[in-house]
């Protein structure tokens, strides 16, 4: 064991130092390409492949990850926008990334078991069961101001809704005395309650008791389950009155897919947005889809949603639309 690890230790070092030796060689000479190493093994290449996508990535602020044109908006929406940026959270979560997807033979027996799983579970189910592929969305710094409290701030009830493995309710965890969530994968359901102190609730009957919640995470539930529109309507039933919030976030372009609970992976209930840009379906979530289930927006922003990567990218992002939500 200690051998293979030093061995994937040098070959790793190895790659890197080829790489930072072409990297310069490209930008003394940026068009005579001969110059990239020719590496046979397609592991090395992608090892290889990796290191230089991650020395760039290092150098960048991601500024156009957190960018959005306030000038399209409406008045009303205007000054409701947060602009946020990479800050030290953020980058202290894709620099373990970088780190993870260095563990090479940890890599390589989750590529063999994921395409051997793939066969009967869904990728979610095989993510949970091989505690890979966690999430990011926002930082403390990030949820304290979309939220508008202090640090030190306490609520009674969270409930997260899809929580995934509680790495993103685990943030949200701590501003409150008791957290609820509910997941439909069984393999997360077992890695959420290793993270979080939480009660899990029933996926269909979780609006159906006494309980009412100052805060409801739907973060990136709506594109991933069958009925987002009733999902909406119920979570303004058991908010807690007067103080209540919902907080979403939604991936856009908008392109829902549902893993489980749908056989042809189209939910039963259709969002459909005006617009292809960011922008634009950022405004129709808003006027078509939360106003009809009488919520107003409070406060929203765009953040990256990060996923801790693999052998060929340390990590993947997507962009995510958030809203804070109080009923109307
Ligand atoms: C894209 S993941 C989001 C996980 C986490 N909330 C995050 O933002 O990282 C969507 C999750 O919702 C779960 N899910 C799908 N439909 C659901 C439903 N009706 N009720 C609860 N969870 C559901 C899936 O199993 C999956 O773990």
């Amino acid at each position: 064991m200690v051998h293979l690890y030093e061995v994937s230790l040098f070959i790793l070092n190895f790659l890197r130092l080829v790489s930072k030796c072409s990297t310069k060689v490209q930008v003394a000479s940026s068009d005579n390409m001969s110059q990239i190493p020719r590496i046979r093994s397609p592991l090395a290449r992608a090892v290889y492949n990796r290191i230089v996508e991650d020395q760039c990535q290092r150098d960048d602020d991601h500024h156009y990850w957190y960018s959005f044109n306030t000038e399209l908006l409406p008045d009303y929406l205007r000054q409701k926008f947060i602009q946020f940026d990479q800050d030290k959270e953020t980058s202290d979560f894709l620099e373990n990334c970088y780190e993870k997807a260095d563990w090479v033979f940890t890599q390589i027996g989750h590529s063999i078991t994921k395409s051997i799983l793939g066969w009967f579970m869904t990728p979610t189910s095989i993510n949970g069961l091989l505690s890979r592929g966690s999430m990011f969305i926002f930082s403390d710094d990030q949820i304290r101001m979309l939220l508008g409290v202090e640090d030190g701030w306490k609520g009674d009830n969270l409930l997260d809704l899809g929580a995934g493995d509680g790495m993103v309710t685990q943030k949200m965890a701590k501003y409150f005395r008791r957290t609820y969530a509910t997941e439909m994968s069984p393999t997360m359901v077992w890695r959420l309650q290793r993270k979080v102190t939480s009660k899990i609730l029933d996926v269909n009957s979780w609006n159906n008791g006494n309980l009412t919640y100052d805060l409801i995470g739907c973060l990136n539930l709506l594109d991933r389950c069958n009925k987002p529109i009733s999902i909406l309507h119920s979570m303004r039933q058991v908010l807690t009155p007067g103080v209540g919030r919902v907080i979403v976030a939604v991936v856009l372009p908008f392109k829902p897919y549902v893993e489980q609970d749908s056989k042809d992976h189209i939910p039963k209930e259709a969002i459909l947005l005006k617009g292809h840009t960011f922008e634009e379906q950022t405004v129709s979530l808003i006027e078509d889809v939360f106003k009809p289930a009488m919520f107003e927006v409070e406060r929203f922003t765009r953040l990256p949603y990060l996923c801790e990567g693999d052998l060929h990218h340390s990590f993947y992002v997507l962009s995510d639309a958030l809203f804070v939500l109080k009923p109307r």
